[in-house]
């Protein structure tokens, strides 16, 4: 990969604008996205799947295109499988509780869940009283597929994991899972929000029944996201919001179903999102999965080797760089994780996330009170990396215990 080449694309790397390792909350994005984008609101900003004239025939070319781009990028072969939502957290909350699950009806999870893929149970749990299970992680956090097992019962119905976990970078073999899920007649859904960015991603040959996931992680614009399902499982569920597009027609006294994707997109969308999805697709194919991974990796590395030596910075989650994806969460004794993110940003000008990363029950149940978060990607090199290490080091050394 051209790491030099990509960087140029990205206006507030070119212009110097500081070190950004917050890619796991939301990436950057290049001038071809930016451009996109803005060439929408410039030169067609017009409704689709509405208007027949000249502009909103545009439009909803644009759509279909990105569809199609989205089901060739995840190697399906149906663009209507794809579904545009805000955001990976609406499309997990439109799969949870579009599955039509009830009393009696198990949900397995991990203990390692972000909030997305979390609350929407506990509220199913309160109002359709549906059971839930969760797995437990190992040690440093990784996806333990005999407690997964143990979990796994005919009164199953759904599994719902993430593929890539946001705070520990652990991987969840969504293959395996998928196969054992099926055995037992249970639903596969995944949040794809931190892998579908980050490595290549083969929706068929996982055999993932629903995966969401976020654009504003994979160089889209923000308030973007797609939920996936196969299509006799998005054929089955019923949407969350209802409207304007989402019926064939409607009385007074009844309507039906559009055909998918149309059912689960309500009223007017966010079309510039969509086109400036179709762009960030378009990047990250031209740039290759493969790369990216791989590149991801080097820089773990890199950053996990720099800070091996610091004695009190104890990392959350796994030691071994290649297990940890791109993402490092981290505590030095001493130090209240925001204070580490401000003291970074103020004296290197370094950015990274701090908290609880929304995995509330993970953290609570380790007894932590948070982390900080430095996440890589495609734009980021080895001296961004060295500004973060150096940076934390020396705060380590002169304010940690
Ligand atoms: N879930 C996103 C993160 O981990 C927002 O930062």
């Amino acid at each position: 990969m051209d790491v030099e080449s990509v960087r140029r694309d990205f206006p507030t790397v070119r212009k110097g604008m500081g070190v950004y390792l917050d890619s796991a909350c939301q990436s950057l994005r290049p001038d071809q996205v930016i451009e996109a984008i803005n060439d929408y609101y410039e030169n067609y900003p017009a409704c689709g799947g509405r208007s027949v004239h000249s502009m909103a025939t545009r439009v909803s070319l644009a759509v279909d295109e990105t569809r199609e781009a989205l089901a060739s990028f995840f190697g399906t072969d149906d663009p209507d499988c794809y579904v545009f939502t805000k955001n990976c957290t609406e499309g997990l909350n439109t799969c949870a509780h579009g599955l039509g699950l009830s009393r009696g009806d198990v949900v397995v999870t991990t203990d390692a869940e972000h909030n997305s893929n979390h609350v929407p149970w506990l509220v199913l749990q309160e109002s359709r009283g549906i059971g839930r299970r969760y797995s437990r992680s190992g040690p440093d956090g990784e996806f333990d597929i005999e407690s997964f097992k143990e979990c796994m019962g005919r009164d199953v119905k759904a599994v719902s994991v993430q593929h890539c976990n946001n705070v520990t970078g652990c991987t969840v073999p969504v293959r395996d899972v998928v196969e054992i899920a099926h055995d037992h007649g249970a639903i596969v859904m995944v949040d794809g929000a931190q892998s579908a960015p980050h490595m290549p991603v083969d929706l068929k040959k996982l055999d993932v029944d629903l995966y969401c996931m976020s654009i504003h992680k994979m160089l889209g614009p923000t308030g973007m996201g797609v939920m996936y399902g196969k299509r006799e499982v998005l054929e089955s569920m019923d949407p969350l919001l209802v409207g304007g597009g989402t019926v064939g027609l409607s009385t007074y006294d009844s309507y039906n179903p559009a055909p998918i994707p149309d059912r689960f997109e309500a009223g007017l969308h966010n079309y510039a999102g969509i086109v400036g999805t179709r762009a960030a697709i378009d990047y990250l194919s031209r740039v290759g999965m493969d790369e990216i991974e791989k590149w991801d990796s080097i820089l773990m590395k890199r950053m996990m080797g720099n800070l091996e030596d610091v004695r009190n910075l104890h990392p959350v989650g796994p030691d071994d760089p290649s297990r940890r994806g791109s993402v490092f969460s981290f505590n030095i004794d001493g130090l209240n994780p925001h204070d580490i993110a401000m003291m970074v940003d103020n004296t290197s000008g370094v950015m990274i996330r701090s908290g609880m990363h929304c995995a509330h029950p993970f953290y609570v149940d380790r007894g932590l009170e948070g982390s900080a978060r430095a996440s890589t990607y495609l734009y980021n090199d080895f001296s961004d990396i060295d500004a973060f290490t150096d940076a934390v080091r020396h705060i380590a050394e002169v304010f940690g215990d």
